[in-house]
């Protein structure tokens, strides 16, 4: 194959994007809303959701698996759509691909663009046990910005909650105001969702602030840094017509079928594929 030839397959590769469930589809659209030439192979790992509960061990062996999955379908980067995953797998990821694809985590470009946010001073972040554990917002931060304090809360029966397609409801308000009354979150100037399931829920989170508080969601982020990334490696795709899309999960749930259908409008084939089965 000639490198010119080399280089027009790669650029039509398609983009790679995996989380626990539905919450990745919030960057698996920004993604397409930024890129619509770009392809797209996504991966809910249905069967082992919620990754917020699981032990870093876990998360980084199903993060591995799903990663060969996706370059074993020839894609040219890795999204890794989770806070759960990106705050413990994602050098495991990144070692494990060496060069194979782009690959691209949801906490840094995050972490990097607060960061640099000069009138921000106190940050609350919210999020699955996991990632709270971590501990990686907070301490990418302030090793940037030291001036910053941050706060952060862990909560568990957000993601379970937006995954069963309860949102938008008395229950749904009843435990977003529940935690985010707590005095944890008090005089934060900005909120970081840092769980890709809470996009789902900003509305509701909006609603509870009566105040201006700057809401950060990873979506529209990482979807730039993913097209700054591609863009320098020459990769970005430069067909005239939108490129493919395949939605696989690991196990196939009505309660997912009938959020990502709310979520992505417009109906969506979903692929099973266990690839945990012998
Ligand atoms: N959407 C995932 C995240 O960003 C996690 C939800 C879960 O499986 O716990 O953390």
């Amino acid at each position: 194959m000639t490198a010119k030839k080399t280089s027009q397959s790669a650029k039509k590769a398609p983009i790679g994007i995996f989380d626990s469930g539905i919450g990745g589809l919030t960057v698996a659209d920004a993604i397409l809303k930024q890129m619509p030439a770009e392809s797209i192979v996504y991966f809910g790992d249905t069967a082992h959701m919620p990754y917020g509960e699981k032990s870093a061990d876990a998360i980084r062996a199903y993060a591995i698996r799903i990663t060969d999955f996706l370059l074993e379908n020839g894609c040219k980067a890795i999204v890794i759509a989770c806070n759960s995953a990106s705050s413990v797998a994602y050098e495991t990821v990144k070692q494990h691909v060496t060069g194979r694809a782009v690959v691209l985590d949801v906490i840094n470009p995050v972490v990097e663009k607060v960061s640099s946010l000069k009138k921000i001073q106190q940050v609350g972040v919210i999020g699955t046990r996991a990632t709270i554990r971590s501990n990686a917002y907070a301490q990418g931060i302030t090793s940037k910005a030291p001036e910053k304090k941050v706060s952060s809360l862990a909560t568990p029966l957000l993601a379970p909650m937006i995954e069963e397609g309860f949102f938008n409801n008395n229950i749904s308000r009843t435990i977003i105001n529940n935690y985010l009354s707590r005095p944890k979150l008090k005089n934060i100037d900005a909120l970081i969702l840092a769980c890709t399931h809470y996009p789902l829920i900003r509305k509701e989170i909006g609603d509870y602030y009566k105040r201006d508080i700057l809401i950060v969601d990873s979506a529209e982020i990482v979807a730039a840094k993913l097209h700054a990334m591609l863009k320098k490696g020459k990769l970005l795709a430069d067909r005239k017509k939108a490129g493919s899309k395949r939605f696989f999960v690991s196990d196939l749930t009505s309660s997912f079928e009938k959020s990502t259908r709310i979520f992505l409008k417009g109906k969506i084939k979903l692929e099973l594929r266990n690839l945990w089965k012998g």
